[in-house]
C-alpha cells in the first residue's frame, strides 16, 4: 500500500493523526487542552423511577420472541403490562448556593409515568410551575423515551437535549403525534407500543460528540457539562448522552441512563480530558448484569471502577442486581437503597433485602 493511501484510510478510523509528526502531543499540551468545565457545591439525585420494567423473564421473552436484541425495538409488540420506565431528577446547588434541576429522560408506560410524576413526587407540578431549568434524554430506549406523553402533555414548549443519531420513529413520537404500533406474530394483530399526542415545540438540541464548540461537550451550567458517546446499543438505537458534574472540592460525578458506552469508558473521558480531574462519584443505569447472570468479564469491571477510586457508587436499573453484590463485596463503595420501593404500587420482581440498588425513591447527595 502507497503511504498516502496508508494515511488516507488511516484517518478514516482517527488513528492518523496520533501518528504523524503534526499530531503528537507533548504531555503539556495534552494538558493545556484539558478542559475546564466549572464547579457546583452539590448534586442531588431523586430516584424518580428506576424500574424500566418489573419482570426480567417476560422482557427477556419480548425480546427472544421477536429475534434478539439487535432487533429495532419499534416492531416487538412488548408486553404493555411490563412496562414502567426510567427517569431522574437532578438538582445541582451551585457555588452561590442556587438551586437548578435537571429532569433526566421520561419512562415507557405513560399511566406509569403519571402515578411517578403526580402521586410519587413533585415533578407534575415541578413541570407545569416550569421549574425544570433543562431537560436531557439520555438515549432513545424504549424506557427512557416512549413515556414521554406524561412529560409533554404538562409543558410541550421546553428545551430538550437529545443524541443526534435518532431514527425516523423517535422523531414521529417527539414531533408528529405518533401512535407506533408492533405486529404480534401468533395473533396478526397490530399492538399499541406508544404514542404521544403532545408534540414537543420547544427547541431541540441535538448533540454530538464534537460538542457545541468542538471542546466534545456541552456546558449547561457552570460546573455541569454533558458529553454524547456514539455507540452502537442494542435495539437498533445509537447515542448516550452522558452528564458529568464537578463538585467543589470533591469531584467528578457521572451520571446515566443506561451508561451503554461503558462504566470505565465515561470515567476514562472525564480522566482525560477534564481539568483537576478527581474522581468521585458515580450514578445510574450502569448496562452490566441485565439479566443477571455471570460472566468472568464483569469481575474486570469491579476491578477496574476501583482502580479509579471512587467514592460513592449509586447504581440500579440495567446495572444487575449480581453485579452490585459482588462490587460491594469487593469493596466497592455502593450506596445502599432503602425499603421506600415497597410503597410503590409495583417494583421489580428481582428487588432483594441486600439493598444494593437505590431505587424508586432514594435518593443520593454527592
Ligand atoms: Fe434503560
Ligand atoms: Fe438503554
Amino acid at each position: 500500500m502507497k503511504r498516502r493511501t496508508f494515511l488516507k484510510s488511516m484517518a478514516a478510523t482517527g488513528v492518523a493523526a496520533s501518528m504523524t509528526g503534526a499530531g503528537v502531543l507533548t504531555r503539556e499540551a495534552e494538558a493545556a487542552k484539558k478542559i475546564d468545565i466549572g464547579e457546583v457545591k452539590s448534586v442531588k439525585v431523586d430516584v424518580l423511577t428506576e424500574t424500566s420494567w418489573f419482570n426480567n423473564d417476560i422482557f427477556k421473552k419480548n425480546i427472544m420472541d421477536y429475534g434478539g436484541v439487535m432487533t429495532n425495538q419499534y416492531t416487538i409488540p412488548w408486553e404493555w403490562d411490563n412496562a414502567g420506565g426510567y427517569s431522574t431528577l437532578i438538582t445541582v446547588t451551585t457555588l452561590e448556593g442556587d438551586e437548578r434541576k435537571i429532569l433526566m429522560d421520561f419512562g415507557w408506560q405513560k399511566e406509569w409515568m403519571d402515578y411517578i410524576y403526580e402521586e410519587k413526587s413533585d415533578v407534575a407540578s415541578l413541570i407545569e410551575k416550569n421549574e425544570i431549568d433543562f431537560y436531557v434524554l439520555s438515549h432513545f430506549h424504549l424506557d427512557h423515551l416512549w413515556g414521554i406523553e406524561s412529560t409533554l402533555k404538562r409543558k410541550q414548549d421546553i428545551t430538550l437535549y437529545a443524541p443526534k443519531t435518532y431514527y425516523p420513529e423517535d422523531m414521529a413520537l417527539l414531533k408528529d403525534k405518533a401512535h407506533h404500533k408492533a405486529k404480534d406474530k401468533n395473533t396478526g394483530k397490530m399492538m399499541h407500543i406508544c404514542k404521544n399526542d403532545y408534540p414537543h415545540k420547544g427547541k431541540l438540541i441535538l448533540c454530538d460528540p464534537k460538542g457545541e464548540k468542538g471542546e466534545g461537550i456541552y456546558r449547561l451550567m457552570d460546573g455541569v457539562a454533558m458529553r454524547m458517546f456514539d455507540v452502537p446499543i442494542l435495539f437498533r438505537v445509537r447515542g448516550e448522552n452522558v452528564l458529568y458534574f464537578n463538585v467543589k472540592d470533591k469531584g467528578i460525578v457521572t451520571v446515566t441512563g443506561c451508561c451503554h458506552p461503558g462504566v470505565l469508558s465515561l470515567l476514562s473521558y472525564a480522566r482525560k480530558n477534564f481539568k483537576g480531574y478527581k474522581p468521585y462519584g458515580c450514578y445510574g443505569g450502569l448496562h452490566i448484569t441485565l439479566f443477571e447472570t455471570w460472566d468472568p468479564k464483569f469481575d474486570d469491571i469491579i476491578k477496574g471502577v476501583k482502580a479509579f477510586k471512587i467514592k460513592k457508587l449509586g447504581c440500579n436499573h440495567c446495572t444487575g442486581w449480581i453485579w452490585a453484590e459482588k462490587a460491594t463485596a469487593a469493596g466497592v463503595p455502593v450506596v445502599k437503597g432503602t425499603d421506600k420501593y415497597k410503597t410503590y404500587k409495583r417494583y421489580s420482581t428481582v428487588a432483594k433485602a441486600s439493598n444494593v440498588f437505590l431505587t424508586n425513591g432514594d435518593t443520593v447527595t454527592f
